[in-house]
Parts: C-alpha cells; sequence; structure tokens
C-alpha cells in the first residue's frame, strides 16, 4: 500500500473503501471484505447510519485495531452534542479514530470544529478533517482554527479536480480525499476514451486508471462499492505509473464541472436533519 504523510506526521492509505448510501448490512460485507483483501482505510459517516456496521466489519476482518485506518464523520446535528464523539467511537466500537471530520459547514460548525480539536487532543481523533469546506467556509475557518486539519474530503475527479482550493492546501499541507472519484456511479466519466487507451496499454479498466490518477494527483481516494470485483479491482492500481504526458491528457477534461451543487437551503436543511442512529 502507498501511504500519505499528513502534516502532523502520521500516514494515511492512499486507497480506501467507501460507504455512502451502503445499507448496514452491505457497509458490513463490503468493508469486511476489503480489509480481508488488503485494504486498510474505511470512510464512513454519521450520516451514512452503518457505523455499527462498519465496525462489524472492522472486527470481523480479523485485523487489529492499529492496522486500520478508520475515518468517520460528525453531522451538524451533532455539533452542538458534547457527547457527540463519544457517541460516535461508541457505534464504532473503537477507542479512537485515525481521522474525524466535520462533514458539512452547517449549522454551529465551530462548535463541530472544537469537538473535533479536542477530540484530538484527547488522543480521540488521530487526524482531524473538514468536508465540503470549499471558499468562503475555509476562509472563516482559517481565522479560526487552533490545530490546522490534516484532510480535506471534497468532491474531485477529472471533470473537477480543485484547482483553486489546491492552492490554499498546499499552504497549509492538507491533504484532499476524493469524494465522488467515479463519478458517483455516472458513465459519462468512466466512458471518456482517453481512460480505455490507457487502460488497453497497462492492462487496466477505465476505473483503475482514474483511481491511479487520484493517487497520483496526491489525492487519497475511497471508491464506494457493494460488488466484491470492483472493491478487488480498486484496489489493484499500485502496480502501474501514468507518464506526465499521460496526466497531462486527463487533465484536459478538467472543465470545472462538479456533479453536486449544494444550495443554502439544503445546508439549512443539512443542520436541522437529525441521522436515526443504527440501535445494534
Ligand atoms: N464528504 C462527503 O460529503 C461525501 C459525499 C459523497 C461521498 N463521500 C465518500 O466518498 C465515497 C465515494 O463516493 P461515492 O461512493 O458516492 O461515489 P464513487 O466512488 O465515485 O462511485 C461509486 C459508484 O461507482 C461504482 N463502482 C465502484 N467501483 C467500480 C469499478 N471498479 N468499476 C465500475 N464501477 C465501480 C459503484 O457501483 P458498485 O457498487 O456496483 O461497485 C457505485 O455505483 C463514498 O462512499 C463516501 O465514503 C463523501
Amino acid at each position: 500500500m502507498e501511504n500519505i504523510t499528513l502534516n502532523n506526521g502520521i500516514t494515511c492509505p492512499v486507497i480506501g473503501i467507501g460507504t455512502f448510501m451502503l445499507s448496514p448490512a452491505e457497509a458490513e460485507n463490503s468493508v469486511r471484505e476489503a480489509l480481508k483483501m488488503g485494504y486498510s482505510l474505511v470512510d464512513t459517516a454519521n450520516a451514512y447510519v452503518n457505523e455499527r456496521a462498519c465496525g462489524r466489519g472492522i472486527k470481523d476482518s480479523g485485523l487489529a485495531r492499529e492496522s486500520v485506518f478508520i475515518s468517520t464523520k460528525l453531522w451538524p446535528s451533532e455539533y452542538e452534542n458534547p457527547n457527540a464523539v463519544d457517541e460516535t467511537l461508541e457505534r464504532l466500537g473503537v477507542e479512537y479514530v485515525d481521522l474525524l471530520y466535520i462533514h458539512q459547514p452547517a449549522g454551529n460548525w465551530l462548535s463541530g470544529y472544537r469537538q473535533l480539536e479536542k477530540a484530538y487532543k484527547e488522543g480521540k481523533a488521530k487526524s482531524i478533517g473538514i468536508s465540503n469546506f470549499e471558499g468562503k467556509y475555509l476562509d472563516e475557518l482559517q481565522t479560526e482554527w487552533e490545530i490546522v486539519p490534516q484532510f480535506i474530503q471534497v468532491e474531485a475527479h477529472p471533470y473537477f479536480t480543485q484547482k483553486e482550493l489546491r492552492v490554499t492546501l498546499d499552504k497549509y499541507g492538507i491533504k484532499l480525499m476524493s469524494w465522488y472519484p467515479l463519478g458517483h456511479g455516472d458513465k459519462s466519466l468512466i466512458n471518456e476514451p482517453v481512460f480505455a487507451e490507457l487502460g488497453r496499454k497497462y492492462g487496466k479498466t477505465s476505473a483503475q486508471i482514474i483511481l491511479r490518477w487520484h493517487t497520483q494527483m496526491g489525492f487519497a481516494v475511497i471508491p464506494g462499492s457493494k460488488k466484491v470485483n470492483h472493491i478487488k479491482d480498486n484496489l489493484n492500481i499500485l502496480d502501474f505509473k501514468l507518464t506526465e504526458e499521460e496526466m497531462a491528457e486527463i487533465a484536459k477534461l478538467d472543465k470545472g464541472e462538479r456533479y453536486y451543487h449544494r444550495t443554502d437551503a439544503q445546508l439549512a436543511g443539512f443542520a436541522s436533519w437529525k441521522p436515526t442512529f443504527e440501535r445494534t
């Protein structure tokens, strides 16, 4: 596995398993199978309502706790709950997480960020991050943070490479973790001819070429999947390297086009929505 070194010196695997929109049963299965085949990074969130299931998948994989890099996210309606971090750890069945994000710049997000800083100081989170904090939200956070985050998790893929954001990230040594790395199931990205062409050259699928592109951009990447054959393919991307010319060819696809457009009304809705957490 290749690793990324974070601005606090700890390392994070470049490839992980994402669990957005996976039911508890699907998440448990994908996480267990992924870890058994060599993954060591798992990404979940309060809002995915599958943290308990991910915890079971991690336990059933047979891997030691310290061999797994667990990433999760506090949801806005938890930002003012003083027990939010402990309750998250309890659901996952662990004493600490390797990475704890605040999921959205909604509600009292500064209170959420203070919870991350407290968890970091107490050793309950080995690194901290912000998710979807682009533009004015990151500008504002910079005037408030006591601890610089290690990660930002944002939409990123060859159609939208976060060029502008990366200038600020480089300044602080904040690493980018890509969501929707394969376009969230949209076929137009995966069907771009350049990926098929490179796939023929390297004996890889188009999805594998895209994921290799992410890691060569310096991103950590967490493709979501319920299919064991896809999960296996997504890990099997580190035995070849795209050339500079090939990276430049892929760069031509960047049209600054996001898949997901968030509105202020949605942000307000995020603050009031409460996940119905799994009981068992
Ligand atoms: N912070 C945030 O706000 C945020 C938002 C969205 C996502 N995320 C995180 O980022 C992760 C990734 O995003 P995502 O899961 O939404 O989108 P994604 O990884 O871009 O795409 C997932 C889709 O790609 C398919 N797929 C996976 N591997 C494939 C392969 N090798 N070949 C062909 N198709 C493949 C999956 O189908 P199959 O199940 O059939 O394989 C699924 O339909 C999430 O799971 C979550 O952990 C975070």
